[in-house]
């Protein structure tokens, strides 16, 4: 019988993690099963242990699951550890392992698909949740001249400072203190264009060489990036590359093997991502 995994969520029936892990499954050739699995907000603990009596093998975990995933890991890696968050379970028959591939995907689809180094560059993570929690190791990781993290309310920016100072050259504050500053790459982990809604920029902080990256999948012009394009920037990302980037690090921590992204990201960019 065929390796059987799940995404776990609510909503998560329109996932499109089922339909990228089975194109990954078919490139390989490994023979998984992969299902999209909707949990009640108050009975994950209950889904995942139904899934693992049924032999499930792993699980990616989106919204709104992350922290809970991560509580109920037996090992976590440094990455899920710093994110405080999980994405990807791994299932022995007594141990449950946290990971999190979504800082990853991020870094791998800006530096490798879209050939951006951020080596001494200047960065600009705008939210500080738990998305732009998730992506702060790894970014920082690359070694950027300085990482600024600005969110409406700024003693949370000030937090993330606090906690991730020793991976990294991070500055924090709210929106209106980027005043007069310009970056290489300003990514939003807002959750604020879901609502409709733009985090009040000042101008000139893009520049037309910059790269304005929304983390939120699909919508491909969505409001931030309309304003980067507004602004002059000249390089404009979705999150439909590190969608696709985070499923595959999840696919080589469960099978050891690395699927190619590319045909499946130009998949989705048809299909409407
Ligand atoms: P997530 O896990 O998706 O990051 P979250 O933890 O609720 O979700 O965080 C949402 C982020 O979007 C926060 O940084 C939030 O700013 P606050 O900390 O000030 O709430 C940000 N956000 C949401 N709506 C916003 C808006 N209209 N303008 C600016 N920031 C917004």
């Amino acid at each position: 019988m065929a390796d059987l995994y799940a995404v776990i969520g609510n909503p998560v029936v329109h996932s499109k993690s089922p339909l990228i892990h089975l194109e990954f499954s078919r490139q390989t050739g490994q023979d998984i099963g992969y299902e999209a699995l909707p949990a009640p907000e108050d009975a994950f603990t209950a889904a995942v242990a139904g899934f693992r009596q049924r032999g499930g093998k792993g699980m990616n975990v989106t919204v709104p699951f992350k922290l809970e995933a991560c509580k109920i890991s037996s090992h976590l890696t440094e990455r899920a550890s710093a994110a405080q968050a999980v994405n990807t379970l791994s299932f022995n028959t007594r141990e449950i392992f946290g990971d999190n591939t979504d800082g990853v995907g991020l870094v791998r689809d800006i530096t490798v698909n879209r050939e951006f180094s951020l080596g001494a560059k200047r960065i600009l993570l705008m939210g500080a949740g738990g998305a732009a929690r998730g992506v702060l190791l790894p970014l920082l990781e690359r070694e950027p001249r300085v990482l600024t993290i600005a969110n409406r309310t700024r003693q949370k920016a000030a937090e993330l400072q606090q906690q991730f100072s020793r991976y990294g050259n991070i500055v924090s504050g709210d929106y209106a203190d980027l005043k007069g500053e310009e970056f290489d790459l300003i990514i939003n982990a807002t959750s604020a264009s879901l609502k409709g809604e733009l985090p009040t920029l000042p101008p000139g902080i893009f520049a037309a060489r910059s790269m304005a990256y929304d983390m939120m999948y699909g919508n491909e012009y969505n409001l931030f990036l309309q304003h980067a394009e507004r602004q002059g920037a000249m390089r404009l990302a979705n999150g439909t590359g590190m969608l696709v980037e985070q499923a595959a690090e999840s696919f080589f921590v469960w099978r050891g093997i690395r699927p190619k992204t590319a045909p499946v990201i130009e998949m989705l960019r048809k299909i409407g991502g």
